[in-house]
């Protein structure tokens, strides 16, 4: 079947960067219409200036103790209703647990799971979504797995995937699907920039765990789109893993 976005309406966190800059792009190239979510708008100003009738931007610090309530009721008002959401911004932390206080595990959760979660609680009610749409979150492999170093980033993507499995049976009486996708390591700034504080032996290293190789944006686009449209009506409160290999090991 087709996938048809033209004149739809998506909610999409993390346009500003990596997967869901990219995703953007694609779904506004198809004639959806975006609201997106970032921390900085200089960084798109090609979406800005290039879509001035399907794109709209929100700025908002989603690791600040923000009313995202009052700022997502003002960003959507008037907008229509909704047909599918995608959850992309994320905070990659590497730090001993020991080093932690609440503040920082404030800051990870708000961005990581609280906004999100905030954004499905909203969206999902009757007047703000369509009967069958899509609220896509992005996890991690991390989510099912453990890593020194990631305690804060692996429990924050592994309670979305329990708001994913429970939201996903609630909201299944209005044909609303909710599914994580969850990446290994993709080929992102995020990753760019993990890679710059580490030695070319440990990188190597994690290249390596990957049997197909460390993935692209565009090896994760097609999945997400594939979620957002029809021919996925029948997939719901999934952990879709997509990680060139690197958990079957
Ligand atoms: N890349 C990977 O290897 C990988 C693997 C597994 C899961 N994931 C997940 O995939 C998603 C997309 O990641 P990516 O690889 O595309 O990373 P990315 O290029 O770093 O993009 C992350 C996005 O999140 C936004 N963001 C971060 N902190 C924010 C905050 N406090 N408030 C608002 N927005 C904030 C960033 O905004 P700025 O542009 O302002 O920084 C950026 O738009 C994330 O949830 C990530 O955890 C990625």
């Amino acid at each position: 079947m087709e996938m048809d976005f033209k004149n739809k309406n998506y909610l999409i966190t993390g346009v500003t960067s990596g997967i869901g800059n990219a995703l953007t792009k694609n779904l506004l190239n198809s004639g959806a219409i975006v609201f997106g979510i970032g921390r900085d708008a200089a960084k798109i100003d090609d979406l800005l200036t290039g879509y001035p009738r399907q794109f709209v931007f929100l700025e908002a610090d989603l690791s600040k103790e923000i009313d995202i309530e009052k700022n997502i009721l003002d960003f959507i008002d008037n907008s229509g209703k909704f047909d599918g959401v995608v959850n992309c911004a994320g905070k990659e932390e590497t730090l001993p647990i020991t080093m932690y206080n609440q503040q920082k595990l404030k800051d990870i959760f708000n961005v990581n799971f609280n906004s999100p979660f905030e954004i499905i609680r909203i969206l999902s009610k009757k007047k703000f979504s369509n009967n069958g749409a899509s609220f896509i979150l992005l996890a991690s492999v991390m989510g099912g797995l453990g890593q020194p170093g990631k305690t804060a980033y692996c429990a924050s993507k592994s309670a979305l995937l329990g708001l994913v499995r429970a939201a996903a049976l609630e909201l299944a009486s209005r044909s609303i699907r909710v599914n994580a996708i969850s990446p290994g390591v993709v080929d992102t700034p995020m990753t760019q920039n993990l890679f710059n504080q580490i030695s070319e032996g440990k990188k190597e290293n994690i290249i390596a765990m990957h049997p197909l190789g460390i993935g692209k944006i565009e090896d994760i686009i097609p999945l997400i789109l594939f979620l957002l449209s029809e021919n996925s009506r029948w997939v719901t409160g999934q952990d879709m893993v997509i990680d060139g290999g690197y958990s079957i090991q």
